[in-house]
């Protein structure tokens, strides 16, 4: 028979700690109804004490996440955990994560604690959480560098004091499979009362071992894993949640396990997470990549018709990579839009199905074909919008190879129309210095990209811009049939979502 391992997600815990990864409200609200499609355990949803954003996003997804366990991380102090119940406690399936750190070198020049103080500090505070929440996960941080003997105490301290979950991390991914095997079975054998819980991995990515290491943990006893959409997380990232639970389901014959993962949503998630923070996934990334399942060379092109299984170990459908399936067209109406939107899972308020729709009549009168593809990222995109304080309303562009390229933009702002002209190293460069002028300050541009969302000469373009701002990073998405007026809106919409962040911090 085969156990089931619960897979706890952190991407917007962990995951957003990594540079470049921040997301906003609402786009948290979004990754979190999608990690509850895709019918994982548990969301952590943040760190509630860390920030007054991060708490009101706690709160956020504790409110609109229904199945999924929503938690909370906390240090092991009353302040933290009074702070993590405050935002979790609106959950319907709440969980405190409370952690401190074991191993000598975190206790002496972080914590500069006694061991005896550390496990004294983890008792009383996991009891204090215990008097708000049943459900209560305990992290012993840099677990993997401690010494087996002084966490068989720490946890049965913890378990005693109605801790239900133990996490065991590799904090600073040093560990390999073997060693972690090891070090869990003997840690289990000095503290027997951890069969009576769940006991947690959390492995980080630093040698490339996050997914091989908690695998191995699984072997050893493990029954949750902790894990991030595309791997990110603080430094290398985390276990990346798709590896981990395709090598689960792909072999089967070794682990005999598996989760509860909704396998066919794993593609949808990596986009949207693409999406929000602007940091594409490398195109050999195991799984999610874009070359995952493409089979260039002719010898393997040649096996794959004969038989799939010849270079293909799992299928793409089993991700949810499906062949791009013309759906739309030109007199498709709202109606259509809708029930599309609500098939692919994406969650739209009429204002934003609207203002899809004018974009969607745009496109279908420049495009012959709109595709699965084209419709999602639309969607998706209008998903995440937040308040247009400008908006593009026109541009023409001067360019040539022996000319200084210039931009003429014109957007609006408050019903009034802002025109401003650029010259530029190239009409990219010349639009977005344009709109810098607009708006009266020039954005340090982080990152730019542009790709096609599907095949054809008439291919939507899909621009990914990342600008900064006092040291916080927007990225901003576009679409259309031309890469230059696409990347025009990338970069007002990265703007926009810059002016929403600031005015909140501003109190505006
Ligand atoms: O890496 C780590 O140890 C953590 C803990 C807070 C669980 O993120
Ligand atoms: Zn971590």
């Amino acid at each position: 028979m085969s156990k089931r391992i619960k897979i706890f997600d952190t991407t917007l815990r962990d995951g957003e700690q990594s540079p470049g990864c921040s997301m906003n409200l609402k786009e948290k609200i979004q990754m979190a109804k999608q990690l509850e499609r895709m019918k994982v355990d548990i969301i952590e949803a943040g760190f509630a004490i860390s920030s007054p954003g991060d708490f009101k996003s706690v709160r956020a997804v504790a409110e609109t996440v229904k199945e999924s366990i929503v938690a909370s991380l906390a240090r092991t102090t009353k302040d933290d955990i009074d702070r993590a119940w405050e935002a979790v406690s609106v959950a319907a399936r709440p969980r405190i994560h409370t952690f401190i750190a074991t191993s000598p070198i975190h206790m002496e020049y972080k914590l500069r604690l006694m061991p005896d103080q550390v496990e004294e500090q983890a008792v009383a505070m996991v009891k204090h959480a215990k008097g708000y929440c049943s459900d209560i996960e305990f992290s012993a941080e840099d677990a993997t560098r401690s010494d087996p003997a002084f966490l068989a105490r720490v946890f049965n301290g913890v378990i005693k004091a109605g801790a239900t979950t133990i996490n065991i991390p590799d904090t600073v991914g040093y560990t390999v499979p073997d060693e972690f095997y090891e070090f869990l079975i003997k840690v289990r054998e000095l503290c027997p009362a951890l069969d009576n819980v769940d006991i947690s991995v959390h492995c980080h990515n630093d040698l490339g071992l996050g997914v091989a290491n908690s695998l191995a943990a699984i072997k050893a006893g493990a029954t949750q894993v902790e894990t991030t959409i595309n791997g990110i997380g603080e430094r290398a990232g985390n276990a990346a949640m798709e590896e981990l639970v395709m090598a689960l389901r792909t072999r089967k014959d070794i682990f005999r396990a598996e989760t509860n993962i909704v396998t066919t949503e794993i593609m949808r998630a990596s986009k949207l997470l693409t999406t929000i923070t602007g940091v594409k996934v490398q195109p050999n990334k195991a799984i999610v990549g874009e070359n995952a399942f493409a089979h260039e060379a002719g010898i393997h092109q040649h096996g794959v018709l004969n038989n799939k299984e010849t270079y293909e170990i799992m299928t793409p459908e089993s991700i949810g990579l499906t062949k791009n399936s013309m759906v739309l067209g030109k007199h498709s109406g709202k109606h259509a839009l809708r029930s599309k939107a609500q098939e692919l899972g994406i969650d739209l308020s009429e204002e934003a199905l609207e203002r899809a729709f004018e974009r969607f009549k745009i496109i279908a009168d420049k495009k012959k074909q709109i595709y699965d593809g084209d419709i999602e990222a639309l969607l998706s995109k209008e998903a995440l919008q937040v308040p247009k304080t400008y908006q593009m309303k026109s541009f023409v562009i001067n360019s040539g190879n022996s000319i200084t390229s210039t931009a003429v933009i014109e957007a609006i702002k408050d019903d009034k129309v802002i025109e401003k002209v650029s010259r530029g190293d190239g009409p990219i460069d010349a639009a977005f210095r344009a709109i810098g002028k607009i708006v009266g300050k020039q954005m340090r541009l982080e990152d730019y990209q542009l790709h096609s969302v599907t095949e054809g000469m008439d291919a939507l373009g899909d621009a990914l811009v990342k600008i900064s701002s006092n040291g916080k990073s927007y990225a901003g998405r576009g679409l259309s049939t031309d890469v230059i007026e696409a990347s025009i809106h990338a970069y007002i919409n990265a703007v926009n979502k810059m002016i929403c962040e600031e005015s909140k911090t501003n109190g505006v």
